[in-house]
Order: C-alpha cells, then sequence, then structure tokens
C-alpha cells in the first residue's frame, strides 16, 4: 500500500516538473519570437509602405533551424531536396564601398529572416578568372535557401572596377544594387589603416597618410592614390549608370550605420521589398567593443571581427581639411545624382 502511495506521488511529481520545464520552454521560444516581430515606426513618413512579399511562414521558422544546419554542412542531401532549397544568384548585390562598412551591412541584413548571405567575398565579377569559371561556378557559392527567400552577396571591389557593371547587367539587368558609403576622408584613412596593417603584421615599413596623399610636386591632392581615387563616389557610380538607372540603386549611410543602424536598415529593407522585421531587439551596444553587435535570438548573439573598426592614425589636420576640400565638388555631384544627401565638409 505505502509502496502503491509512493509511486503515485512519484508520477504525480513528475508530470508537475514536465508541465513546469514545458512552460518555461514555451515563454523562452515566445519571448524571442515576439521581440524580434515587434512592430516598429516607419522611419520616413514619406516613403510609400510597399506591399510585403508574402514569405511562407514555414520558410521564416526554418531560416535559423535547418539553414544552419546547412551551413555547418549537416543537412543531408535528402533534407535539401525535401524542403525544397536552392542555391540562387543573388538578387541584390552590395557593390561596395570598400572600408563603408560592407561587412556590417551584409550581417546585419542577414538577421531578417527572408535574406541568406554569401559569408565570403566571392570576386566573381571583378576577377577575371573567376569570371571565365562561368555562371555556374557562381551560382554553386551560394548559400542554399528557400525559394522565396533573397541571397545577397558582397564583394566591394566591385563598384570601382571597370568591367563589373557590365558583367552584372549580363546576369540580371533588374539586380538591386547596395552602395554603402561613409565621409570620403574619413573611408581613406580607414582604407589607408587596413593597408598599413597589413604592411605592419609582414614587419614591412610603410609611408605615412600624408606623404601618400599629397603629390609633393605639386603639393596638391594625389589622385593616383587608390583610397583617394576609391572615395570620389561620383565617378564610379557614373560609370554604373550606364548600366542601370538610377532606381536600381540604394545608397546606405555607413557613418549612421555605426552610430544608429536600425534605421538604415529599414530602408534597405522597404528597397528590397521586405517587410520589416530586423528589431532594435536584433541590435545591441557593446562599450566594449565601441560598435553595435547582432542579436539573433535568446542564446546567439555576435559582433564583428577585431578587423572591423581600428584605431585611425592621427591625420595633419591641413591634409584633412585639403581633402575635403577636394572631395567637396563631387560629394555635392554624388548628392544631386542619387538623391540622398549627407552632411559632409
Ligand atoms: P574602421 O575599421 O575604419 O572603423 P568594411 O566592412 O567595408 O571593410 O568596413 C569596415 C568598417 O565598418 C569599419 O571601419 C567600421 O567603422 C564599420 N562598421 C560599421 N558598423 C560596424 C559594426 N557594427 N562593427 C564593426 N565595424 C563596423
Amino acid at each position: 500500500m505505502l509502496f502503491k502511495q509512493q509511486a503515485l506521488l512519484r508520477q504525480k511529481l513528475f508530470v508537475l516538473g514536465s508541465l513546469a520545464i514545458g512552460s518555461v520552454l514555451y515563454l523562452v521560444a515566445r519571448v524571442g519570437t515576439l521581440d524580434r516581430l515587434q512592430p516598429i515606426c516607419p522611419v520616413d513618413s514619406r516613403l510609400p509602405t510597399p506591399e510585403p512579399e508574402q514569405i511562407p511562414l514555414r520558410t521564416l521558422q526554418f531560416k535559423r533551424g535547418l539553414l544552419h544546419e546547412i551551413r555547418k554542412g549537416n543537412a543531408t542531401k535528402e533534407q535539401i531536396r525535401l524542403h525544397n532549397l536552392v542555391q540562387q544568384l543573388p538578387q541584390a548585390i552590395i557593390i561596395g564601398v570598400r572600408k563603408g562598412g560592407t561587412r556590417a551591412l551584409l550581417e546585419m541584413l542577414n538577421l531578417h529572416p527572408a535574406v541568406v548571405k554569401a559569408s565570403q567575398e566571392i570576386h566573381f565579377f571583378d576577377n577575371d578568372q573567376n569570371y571565365a569559371r562561368g555562371i555556374d561556378w557562381y551560382r554553386g557559392k551560394m548559400p542554399f535557401s528557400f525559394p522565396h527567400q533573397i541571397t545577397i552577396e558582397k564583394s566591394p571591389a566591385y563598384f570601382i572596377t571597370e568591367e563589373v557593371p557590365e558583367r552584372i547587367f549580363k546576369m540580371n539587368s533588374s539586380i538591386k544594387l547596395l552602395i554603402i558609403v561613409r565621409e570620403p576622408t574619413t573611408r581613406a584613412v580607414s582604407d589607408y589603416t587596413q593597408v598599413l596593417e597589413g604592411k605592419e603584421r609582414k614587419n614591412k615599413t610603410y609611408h605615412k597618410f600624408e606623404k601618400l596623399v599629397i603629390d609633393t610636386n605639386t603639393c596638391e591632392v594625389n589622385t593616383k592614390y587608390k583610397a583617394v581615387r576609391t572615395s570620389i563616389y561620383t565617378k564610379h557610380l557614373e560609370r554604373w549608370l550606364k548600366y542601370f538607372p538610377v532606381e536600381q540603386f540604394h545608397i546606405v549611410d555607413g557613418d549612421r550605420l555605426i552610430t544608429d543602424p536600425l534605421p538604415e536598415l529599414q530602408l534597405v529593407e522597404r528597397f528590397l521589398n521586405l517587410p520589416s522585421r530586423i528589431s532594435q531587439y536584433n541590435l545591441y551596444f557593446n562599450a566594449t567593443r565601441g560598435f553595435y553587435c547582432l542579436r539573433f535570438n535568446i542564446v546567439f548573439n555576435k559582433c564583428l571581427a577585431g578587423s572591423k573598426g581600428r584605431t585611425h592614425p592621427e591625420v595633419d589636420p591641413s591634409v584633412v581639411t585639403k581633402l575635403q576640400k577636394f572631395f567637396h565638388p563631387f560629394n555635392q555631384k554624388f548628392y544631386q545624382i542619387t538623391g540622398r544627401t549627407f552632411n559632409w565638409p
């Protein structure tokens, strides 16, 4: 009798325990979902709200599960077939600008459940050897996705490489093109800092920024220096406009992506005709890094690698002023063409 009562008590305790654990797990899952789906205010009331594309709920739910496994190489061919997974050519490309914040933009867009990213820079259109491998090689570099998801890749060299606009046009003349820019002088210093770090790693000496950026014969800005040329955004954009109408480009403010990323991401969601899904929950400021980091869900978050967000060397203020004056007319033209104005000096 006593044994029977004890067994009954144990059974009751087990049922109660299971219920409690189940409720906690349900709440944890629910909090994550609710936070991710909370509505956000429109960032610019002048912009019409696009019709959200119909993304099947299944797609949204699976994104972090199965696709994550596939990326890790854990999904079987059977699962790929069963779930209709495909390797799609990108429907949008981040074409530049180098040091504009291209990695941050790609990673932040990847927070969206309907976006999948090609993790590596593929350099298909700017590298002749890769380009000669053909479009199927390029497709093979793309991640698996559900048919309703969009694939995005980023290769910042595309923006400044002569052959690229025509090559991309031949692949898809209606592709969406994202360009992330920063104040041109800051971008040039960032570009220099990256090269400098590479040299230092190889124990090589390198010139000071001031020496590279100013032509010592003329005392004018050295337009042969690549870091200067890359920052003349309008010159590069004009080449692209021979192939694509301006409506196919979206300009992202790379300086604002650093200080306040959400509004910039919401503009990109609109441009890509995606329902607004990235929320403040997905972005948190990490004081140690000094940058926003990414929160995918209650358990998974990450910051960008340490190579993003280097300390820049101090630059002679008179050289900074000279550069800013040099870029000014090009910037004006860039604003005029793109319809996006920045408070650059
Ligand atoms: P700095 O290293 O000069 O600070 P790219 O990915 O195109 O190479 O751009 C690198 C730049 O992205 C960095 O330049 C950094 O300022 C910027 N950036 C923007 N958002 C960032 C973030 N959340 N974390 C780290 N870097 C970020």
